[in-house]
Parts: C-alpha cells; sequence; structure tokens
C-alpha cells in the first residue's frame, strides 16, 4: 500500500468521524418503509467509503454501489459486509446488468453534478436501473439557504495518533450558475516523522431549488414526491442546507 493511498484513508476517516452515519442510515430506512415498502435492492451512486452501504445491509437490503475514486472503492472493499458490491464507475454514465427497487445518492453527491448534461445524463441512468415505480432518494444543497447565508471560510484543525490535518476552505460563490466553488487547501502533519503534507482541492457544488429538481425529474421520467430537510424532516427553509427530496419513478 503506498503512503499516499495511506494518507487519503486516514485524513477522509478523521475529516468524517464526527458524522453519525447510524442515524442517516435509520432515517432512510424510514423513509423507505414510508414510501415503498418492502425494497430491498439499492443501488448507491458516488458509495465513497462505504459506510452507509455496509450498515443498510443491517437492515436487509442488498446493496450496489457506483463510486469514480478508485482509492474510496479500495477502502471500501477492504471491510465489506455480505451482499455488497462496490464497483468504480461514474454515474453520469454507467451500466449495469441489474435493476433495483431504490436509487441512493447521499451526502450532497448530485450537488458535485454542476452541469445540466451530467445532471440529465445521471437521472436517465437512474430511471433506466430502478424498477417499476422504484424511488429515487438523495439530498443536495439547497438554495435559498446559499444564498441567504453566503458561506464563509472556515478552519478545521482534527487530530488522531497517526496525523495532524488543518484545513482551510475558502469558498466563492457564483450566483448566476448556482455553484459555490469550495477551495481546500489541507495541510497534513505524520505525526511519527513530523513530514507535511500540502494537498490543495477545488469542489464546485451546484445548490438547487425545489422547482429546478421538479424540471429535472418532470424531464427524465420522474415524479417528486416529497422533499424535506435530510435527517430532521423539517420543511426545508433558508436555514436548510441538505433537503432531502423523494422521487418516484413513473
Ligand atoms: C461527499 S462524498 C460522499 C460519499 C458518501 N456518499 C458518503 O456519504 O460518505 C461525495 C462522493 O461523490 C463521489 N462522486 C462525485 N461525482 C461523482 C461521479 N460523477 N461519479 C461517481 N462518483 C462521484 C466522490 O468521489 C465522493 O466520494
Amino acid at each position: 500500500m503506498s503512503q499516499n493511498f495511506k494518507l487519503y484513508s486516514q485524513y477522509y476517516d478523521l475529516l468524517y468521524q464526527d458524522k453519525d452515519y447510524q442515524a442517516e442510515v435509520d432515517y432512510l430506512h424510514q423513509l423507505i418503509n414510508q414510501y415503498c415498502p418492502n425494497n430491498i435492492s439499492i443501488l448507491e451512486l458516488g458509495s465513497g467509503t462505504g459506510k452507509h452501504a455496509n450498515l443498510l445491509v443491517n437492515k436487509g437490503y442488498n446493496m450496489y454501489g457506483l463510486e469514480r475514486s478508485a482509492e474510496m472503492v479500495a477502502i471500501a472493499n477492504r471491510a465489506k459486509a455480505e451482499n455488497i458490491t462496490f464497483k468504480v464507475a461514474d454515474i453520469t454514465d454507467f451500466q449495469i446488468n441489474q435493476s433495483f427497487d431504490v436509487a441512493l445518492s447521499l451526502f450532497h453527491v448530485i450537488s458535485y453534478l454542476v452541469d445540466n448534461q451530467s445532471l440529465i445524463s445521471t437521472f436517465q441512468n437512474v430511471h433506466r436501473h430502478l424498477n417499476e415505480k422504484g424511488l429515487f432518494i438523495f439530498d443536495v444543497w439547497h438554495s435559498s439557504a446559499v444564498n441567504f447565508q453566503v458561506p464563509e471560510k472556515r478552519t478545521k484543525t482534527l487530530q488522531n495518533e497517526i496525523i495532524h490535518v488543518t484545513r482551510h476552505a475558502n469558498p466563492i460563490i457564483n450566483t448566476e450558475q448556482n455553484i459555490v466553488e469550495v477551495n481546500y487547501s489541507i495541510e497534513v502533519k505524520d505525526l511519527k516523522d513530523g513530514k507535511i503534507t500540502n494537498i490543495d482541492e477545488s469542489h464546485p457544488m451546484r445548490y438547487f431549488s425545489r422547482p429546478e429538481i421538479e424540471l429535472l425529474a418532470y424531464a427524465t421520467g420522474f415524479e417528486v414526491i416529497h422533499s424535506e430537510e435530510f435527517l430532521s424532516k423539517t420543511i426545508p427553509s433558508v436555514e436548510t442546507w441538505g433537503v432531502c427530496y423523494i422521487l418516484k419513478k413513473l
């Protein structure tokens, strides 16, 4: 295993150590039961290191995760439960010889698709891989919250027994394109040998209003059956950063 790969996985796990994946999976299980009970097969888009998938199998689902980062898929495959497949794939362009009851895309993966063609292709791909009346559930950045709160510069510092990480985030908002370009500069210090690695990353994130998602759904053969704040289930407002949409295949 290369040093870079080790560093990346340690950094990723550290960054999201406080994220409550179990609470999210309980929430998603409840949503699936509410809108389409007895569903057992799930296609996950942008499955990352497989944390949701590994918990969802405990609820009785079969999981198939697609993720474009080969490093993330390698991490996911290291501690994989039964009834899970992880594959390296781009969600804007994939073909699996299988159909699913539910498609999930979690932690703002759809917001990574900043241009219309990528969004349309992804929604069409999901449509093609869903069974009749299948559900497509995803969370995205919410336009009224982004415009009202305006993303600010932030610094996050994290440490475990192996590394110390400082991450500066400098967001630049493009209100004409509904995109926030989040520019990260990350310093990772190896606590054993003191070696410092600097990483620069830019994540363009698109934010959405409900009418935009309705239009996208309409154009790709879905209907929006519900939207709510992710996890809290409250009505989306200017305080709501992440909105969860539940679409049904028509
Ligand atoms: C914030 S992470 C979320 C990962 C995982 N869903 C989670 O909740 O931990 C966003 C993920 O989306 C993946 N992603 C973004 N665009 C993608 C694309 N076009 N195809 C496949 N994966 C993509 C990234 O590689 C990254 O792993």
